[in-house]
């Protein structure tokens, strides 16, 4: 997939005088069907979250409140994305490497996962993640 599918998606706002409201579809506002939904918090300021790829789950990232930065890497390109409104997200196929940083005091991170967790769906190496994208084993079908 890489980098080209990666890409900020902005979502229906309902502008009103009592506060905002935003919603999302799985499917139609994003990609994939949402099966897990989490959030990162509370981040102590210069620390770092992510360092990963996954091998199969789509994800669809938001700052809830206030900010932080992703940088994707696909194995050739990287690209640093700055999100900080609650109207618009970055959606993030699998095997693409991501690092979130320069959280803002207060930033929340919610993530939409088109799967559970599996820790097997993780490369925790940027190494063992570049040899994967390099020879192609990515479309790998776990067990069942
Ligand atoms: P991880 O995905 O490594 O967080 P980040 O990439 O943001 O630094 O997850 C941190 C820990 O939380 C790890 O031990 C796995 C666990 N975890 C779950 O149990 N369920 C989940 O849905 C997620 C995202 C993480």
């Amino acid at each position: 997939m890489g980098l080209k599918t990666c890409r900020l998606i902005y979502l229906p706002k309902i502008a009103d005088a009592r506060g905002n409201l935003t919603f999302i579809e799985g499917t139609r506002h994003i990609p994939f069907e949402i099966k897990r939904v989490f959030h990162v918090y509370d981040v102590p300021g210069g620390a770092a979250r992510g360092g990963h790829g996954l091998k199969l789950v789509h994800q669809f990232l938001i700052a809830m409140s206030g900010s932080f930065d992703v940088t994707l890497d696909d194995g050739q390109k990287r690209q640093i994305f700055h999100l900080n409104r609650a109207y618009f997200g970055l959606y993030i196929p699998p095997m693409v490497w991501r690092e979130m940083d320069n959280f803002s005091s207060g930033a929340v991170c919610m993530v939409l996962a088109s799967d559970y967790y599996s820790e097997e769906d993780y490369y925790r190496c940027y190494e063992e993640y570049l040899r994967a994208v390099r020879t192609g084993c990515s479309r790998e079908i776990p067990d069942q």
